[in-house]
Formats: structure tokens, sequence, C-alpha cells
């Protein structure tokens, strides 16, 4: 039996997937062209909000709420919209298979399409303990976070212990986050990580103190340097302890893990050409597979601000490259191309009264300013990383919208300072300089 025929095909509906649907209504689609096939049960949505207002205790964000594109300020898509644009999006449909030569997909249902121009969103997956063989790791009330039903099954439990303990493993992105979230639905949270302090691959010895400083004083026990060698389960096979390589123990009602991601490559893996663990593509997020395109987590890029090419797990990326893409294979019909990507790298994080925000590359020597003040009321403290005598990373803690901007400007413009006291006396006024 023939395959039917799909002009576009998107896989995966996370992130990349909402904006490369809103790109694709934007440059005209006809109804029945674009299919969307996505192995979760809800249309794409805003994932930072699931280690955010998702947890928390007193009027948590739920879905429709967070459909993309709110988070960017754009239009709430909701599963009418997808259909009021003609857009099939094929929900709790994962693609199993894939030949990219002959230009197939087939679902884990076994039904087969052939695509014009595929886009791979597949975003990525959370790394597990068990992939370590940690003993005990299967055990019931350890979980990790990456979709909406993993936030549900937390929900409920954190419900269920309220009042009761948590180990949160790992210092990274989901630790942080996570462990203030618990903290905040009133549950006893140490966090216990092998790295000297939270955060390694962005903060500074000095700005992870600020924030380790904060946590405690919310209550929240951080243990450094060490981590996980095995849980111990009740009869009912539930978490009860945790034992760490220090040989200490923890009693525990529930456990996040977050160490770590790991991109979705799934049925591609083998027909395409790999770099970085991700997809290799070009500056229009084509990969070696003629029309077949990656963007998101799962592609490897080029970097054209720093002449490298990366892998970025964060959102404003999967975004921008789900439209460059999108604009790309638009104008491709046309015989047009279009400019190289050109992405500037932008992070943050939120939680309790805390915000942050940076924006470059943390390269070279960091300066740190406003330390000393940070933590009163209405201050602020950043940092810059100056490489080669040029500025080219910027952090600012509890900046306003248009402080923020600022940061990115710096960031983006790369300006020549002559001396680290020049930034540590200017501060913020550094940025409003630019
Ligand atoms: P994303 O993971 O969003 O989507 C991939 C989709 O593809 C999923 O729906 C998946 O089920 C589906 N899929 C996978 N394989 C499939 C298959 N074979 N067939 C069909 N469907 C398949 N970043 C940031 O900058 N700020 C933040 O605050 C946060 N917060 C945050 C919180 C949490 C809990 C997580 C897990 C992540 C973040 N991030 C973040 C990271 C950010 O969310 C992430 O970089 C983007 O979601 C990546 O978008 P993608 O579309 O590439 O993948
Ligand atoms: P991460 O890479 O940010 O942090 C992983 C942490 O786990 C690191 O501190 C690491 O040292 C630690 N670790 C590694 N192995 C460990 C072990 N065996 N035991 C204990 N700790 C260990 O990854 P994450 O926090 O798991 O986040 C997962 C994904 O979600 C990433 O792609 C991240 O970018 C994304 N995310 C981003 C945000 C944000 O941008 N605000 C928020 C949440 C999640």
């Amino acid at each position: 039996m023939d395959a039917a025929m799909l002009k576009y095909v998107l896989v995966g509906g996370g992130v990349a997937g909402g904006y490369a649907a809103r790109e694709f209504v934007k440059l005209g689609v006809d109804p029945g062209e674009l299919a969307i096939f996505s192995k979760e049960a809800v249309a794409p949505y805003e994932r930072p909000a699931l280690s955010k207002a998702y947890l928390f205790p007193e009027s948590p964000a739920r879905l429709p709420g967070f459909h993309t594109c709110v988070g960017s300020g754009g239009e709430r898509q909701a599963p009418e919209w997808y259909a009021d644009n003609g857009i099939d999006l094929h929900l709790n449909s994962e693609i199993a298979k894939a030949d990219t030569k002959s230009k197939t997909i087939t679902t884990a249902a076994g039904k087969t399409f052939e695509y014009g121009s595929l886009l791979i969103a597949t975003g990525s997956t959370f790394i597990n303990l068990a992939d370590f063989k940690t003993p005990g790791a299967d055990a019931g009330g350890i979980h990790y976070l990456r979709e909406v039903n993993d936030a549900d099954n937390l929900v409920r439990e954190m419900k269920d212990i309220k009042g009761g303990e948590a180990v949160v493993v790992g210092g990274g992105y989901i630790g942080v986050e996570l462990a203030a979230c618990l903290a905040l639905n009133s549950i006893r949270v140490t966090m216990v990580f092998p790295d000297p302090h939270f955060m390694p691959r962005l903060f500074t010895p000095e700005i992870a103190s600020f924030y380790e400083g904060y946590y405690k004083g919310k209550g929240i026990n951080i243990i450094k340097g060490t981590s996980v060698t095995a849980f111990e389960k009740d009869d009912q096979g539930n978490v009860t302890k945790v034992i760490l390589g220090d040989g200490r123990s923890l009693s525990t009602n529930l456990v996040v893990v977050g160490i770590g991601a790991k991109p979705r490559l799934g049925p591609f893996k083998g027909q395409l050409e790999e770099e970085k663990g991700g997809f290799k593509v070009d500056a229009s997020f084509r990969t070696s597979a003629q029309d077949v395109y990656a963007v998101g987590d799962v592609a490897t890029f080029p970097m054209k601000m720093y002449g490298d090419r990366r892998r970025v797990e964060h959102v404003d990326h999967a975004r921008k490259s789900a439209i460059q893409a999108v604009q790309a294979i638009k104008a491709g019909e046309k015989g047009e191309t279009v400019d190289e990507y050109d992405y500037l790298p932008f992070f943050y994080s939120r939680s309790f009264d805390l915000s942050w925000q940076f924006y470059g590359d943390n390269t070279g020597e960091s300066v740190i300013w406003g330390l000393d003040q940070a933590g009163a009321s209405g201050s602020k403290f950043g940092a810059y990383w100056v490489n080669d005598g040029k500025v080219v990373g910027a952090f600012l803690e509890g900046g306003s919208p248009d402080e923020n901007k600022l940061l990115a400007r710096v960031a983006r413009e790369r300006p020549s300072v002559g001396s680290k006291q020049e930034l540590l006396s200017a501060g913020l006024d550094f940025a409003t300089k630019i």
C-alpha cells in the first residue's frame, strides 16, 4: 500500500514544534500540508513552566494556559488553533521508524507517511540514574522531569507527602529550580551533588555562594562533593533512604533527580551525520540528508559569533532555530536563501524571589560587581566575562526587562574594556553606556 504523502512533517511537538507551526502558518500553508507527530498527549507548550509555576502550591499554571507561543508574548496555540489552521496534529504518536532515503516516517502504531520536507524537533530526555545501574534506582517515589505527565506525577506526590522530606539529586537547572518548588510546597529539602557549587557550567563560585546562601536561608540543606550510590526501599517498593558516596544516608519520602539531559535522536540515529551528541546542521538547520532539518536541543549548529559549533539546551534557541528552519524551507521553494543563523546565547532561571539572566559567553575572566550588597532589598548584582580585552558575557540578578536588554546589547557588541576595576566600579552603568 502506498504511504500517504505530506508536504511538511514535523516530528516532535515541544517548544520548537509549536514555534515552527506558527512560522509555517505565518508564511502560508494550505490545509493538510503540515502534519505534526508528537509523543506527548498535549499540544506544544512552553516547557519551562514545568519546573516553575506548574509546581506552585497556590494558583499553579495549567494547560491550556501555557501552550506555545505565550512564553514570548505570542498567541496561545490551543489544540483548536491547529485544526483552524488546517494542521494535522497527531498526539500520542511516537515516530518509531524513519528512512531518510525513501523519505518516510512510521508511527509506533505502524502507519507510514512520505514527506516532502522533514523537521526533527525531538528535544532531549533526562539522564536516568538507572543508566548507571545505581542500586534501587527503580524505587517508587524517584522522579525525573521532562514532560507534563512527569510534572503531574510529582504534583500528586508532593500533595501526598506535604510536610515530609525530599532529596534533590543534582545542582544544575532542575536541581536548583525543583529544590525551591519543593520547599514552597512545605517539604523539607536536601540537595546532593558532586560539584563544588551550584550550576558550575555557568556560575562562578562567588555567584553560586549567593544563591546557596539564599537557599540555606529558606531551610534547604545542601550537600556538595558527593553523590548517590544507592537507594533503599520499603516493602511496597517506595524509596525510603538515599545512600551517599561519603557514607551518609538520608531518610526521604521523595527524590527528584536532575543530573542532565541527552538529545533524543530516536529513529533518525545512524541516518544523519552527528556532532557533539546532536545532528550536525548548517546555518539554516539542514542536516546531512536531503530535505531533513533538525532544530532545538537536538541540533549542533554553527555559532557564528564565536566561530565554533554548539548544541544548546535552552528555550530561546529552540524557538529561534525553529523559525529559522521554516523560513529556510519556505525560501528554498522560491529559490531564495535566508541569512545565516546568528545566535546570541541567552539563559535564565527563576526561583523563590530570585530571577537572573545571562547573555553571551562565559569565557575568560569573570568580574563580579555588587555582591557585597546582594540580597538587600532593591539591590542587584551581576557579572561580566572578559576575554581578550572584550566583554563577552553578562549576568544580572534581579534586573528589570529594560536592564536585561542592556545585557544582551553588551554581549552582542562585545565592547573593549580598559581594566577590571572599570567594570567593578561601573557595575550595571557599564552596560547603560554601550
Ligand atoms: P522539547 O523537549 O521541548 O520537545 C520535544 C518533543 O518531541 C516532546 O514533546 C517529545 O515528547 C517529542 N518527541 C521526542 N521523540 C519523539 C518521537 N520519536 N516521535 C514523536 N515525538 C517525539 N530552558 C530555558 O531557557 N529556560 C528555562 O527556564 C527552562 N526550563 C526548563 C524546565 C524543564 C522542566 C525542562 C525539561 C527544560 C527547561 N528548559 C528551559 C529547556 C527547554 O525547555 C528546552 O531547551 C526546549 O524545550 C527544547 O525544545 P525542543 O522543541 O527541542 O524539545
Ligand atoms: P544540568 O546539566 O543543568 O545539571 C546537571 C547537574 O547534575 C550538574 O550539576 C551535575 O554536576 C549534576 N550531576 C551529574 N551527575 C550527577 C550524579 N551522578 N549525581 C548527582 N549530581 C550529578 O541538567 P539538569 O538540571 O538535569 O537539566 C536538564 C535539562 O533541562 C537541561 O537541558 C537544562 O538546560 C534544561 N533546563 C533548563 C532550565 C533553564 O534554562 N532555566 C531549567 C530546567 C531545565
